[in-house]
This record gives C-alpha cells, structure tokens and sequence, in this order.
C-alpha cells in the first residue's frame, strides 16, 4: 500500500512543482520504486511541462468529474519510470474533495504517491491535505515565506494530517537568509532537506528535464536523493 505525501506551501513558487518533479524521479529510477506523482494544482497545473510530457488527452479533471478511471489518466515518464496523473485548468468549480477517494482507489498500486498542490491554505489545499497521509512542507529561507507557512501548519493540524517535515527549498547560505534550526524553531517541525537554490535547477525546469536526470551528481541533485531517502527510511 503507497503512502501518500501532500507538497504543500501556502506561497506560490517556493518549489512544490519542482520537488513533486525531481523527488518522483529519483524515487522512481534511483530507488526502483513504483511512484504516482498527481498534479492536484488546479489553478496552475504545470507538473507534465516540468517532465516534458506533453499533450496528454486525459487528466485529474476527467478522473473527478467520473468521465475516466484514473488508471486512463496516468501517464509514465521515458526518462525515469515516474507516472503521473497531470492536472488541466479547471474552467469551472471542481470538487477536490473526491481526491482522497481517488487516492485510496490507486494505492495498492504504488509505493508512494506524491500529490503537487497550488499555494494557499484553502478548500483545495484541504482537498489535498485530506488526500495525503503525511504532509511535506516547501518553503524557500526567508522569513515572510516561512511565516506565512504557519498557516498551512495550522491547517493540518486542525485537519489531523500530520507532517513529515519541511523542505527548504533555495537555500543559498546568505547571511540575509533563515538558518534551517531557525526554520525549524519557527514552524516547530523538522527540516528534513535543505535543497539549495541552483541555476541548474532553473535550467531543468527551462528544459523540460529534472535536474535529477539532467545532472545527477549536481549538489542539488544529492539533495533529491537523500529527501528521498529520508522518506524511504
Ligand atoms: N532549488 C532551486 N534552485 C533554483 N531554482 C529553483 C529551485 N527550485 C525551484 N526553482 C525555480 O523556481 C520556480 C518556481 O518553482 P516551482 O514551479 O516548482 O514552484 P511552485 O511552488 O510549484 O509554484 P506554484 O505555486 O506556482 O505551483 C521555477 O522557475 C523553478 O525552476
Ligand atoms: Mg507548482
């Protein structure tokens, strides 16, 4: 039965998309397990384009809406055995609320499952929160980024989800920056991997390549790795 991890953040561009990415790919093509990563962000779904997977007929929006089983909506990554269920843009309101039920449906399937999610602290993210077993945390090292992640803390804990642990995501080690202990004090929850900001990051993102399979021995590309594993153990 796959465990099920919400990427959650209540600030957009922090990383979410980025860690779903390159954290799915490792797991799938280092770790040799069986990965479903879900584009659950509604608003911007962009999780395929970050893979290069483009063009896909069928997507979350079918599957909640009753017109496709999920299994017709999952697609597998060339590059590293990763499957996913990409999102569409919703035109109209759609009930997330059905995700944990979708979840639940494929999990025998999987190992792990990962579930991308838009920012905010909303009825989607609830959504999704409801959905995950454990939550992760994104945040990028600056302070109005982390406090606004409070919020998203508090939500969980009112929805009883509990969560795994933070990821710092563009961590540069400037003197400006919030320290990971520092991090760690504020949210009151483990950081459980620091992924420090890399143009070759950005330039995966660019070329449609995760920096895992772009640069596998890239400093961030480690990172990925031992997130990964900090998961597995
Ligand atoms: N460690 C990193 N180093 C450099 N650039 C990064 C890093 N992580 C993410 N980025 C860049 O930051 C931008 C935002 O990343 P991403 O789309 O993953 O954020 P997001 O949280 O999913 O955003 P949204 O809330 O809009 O869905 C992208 O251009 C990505 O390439
Ligand atoms: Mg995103």
């Amino acid at each position: 039965m796959a465990k099920a991890y919400g990427i959650v953040s209540a600030k957009g561009g922090v990383g979410k998309t980025t860690v779903t990415a390159n954290l799915g790919a490792v797991l799938s093509r280092d770790f040799k397990k069986k990965v479903l990563a879900i584009d659950a962000n509604l608003e911007v779904p962009n999780l395929h384009l970050y893979l290069d997977m483009l063009h896909l007929p069928l997507s979350l929006l079918n599957i909640l809406a009753g017109e496709a089983p999920a299994a017709h909506a999952t697609y597998t990554h060339s590059g590293t055995g990763l499957n996913i269920i990409p999102g569409s843009f919703a035109d109209k309101r759609v009930d997330i609320s059905r995700l944990k039920d979708i979840v639940d449906e494929v999990k025998g399937r999987y190992d792990i499952i990962l579930i991308d999610s838009h920012p905010h602290a909303d009825v989607e993210t609830t959504g999704v929160m409801k959905a995950s077993d454990e939550l992760l945390i994104v945040t990028n090292p600056w302070l109005q980024i982390v406090t606004s992640n409070l919020v998203t803390v508090r939500l969980a804990r009112d929805l009883g989800v509990p969560i795994k642990g933070v990821v710092l995501n563009k961590a540069e080690r400037s003197e400006e920056e919030m320290s990971a202990k520092e991090v760690e004090d504020s949210l009151n929850l483990p950081v459980i991997a620091r992924i420090p900001a890399d143009i070759k990051v950005y330039r995966g993102v660019e070329k449609r390549t995760p920096v895992v399979v772009e640069t596998p021995n890239s400093p961030a590309s480690k990172a990925f790795r031992d997130l990964a594993q900090a998961l597995l153990a």
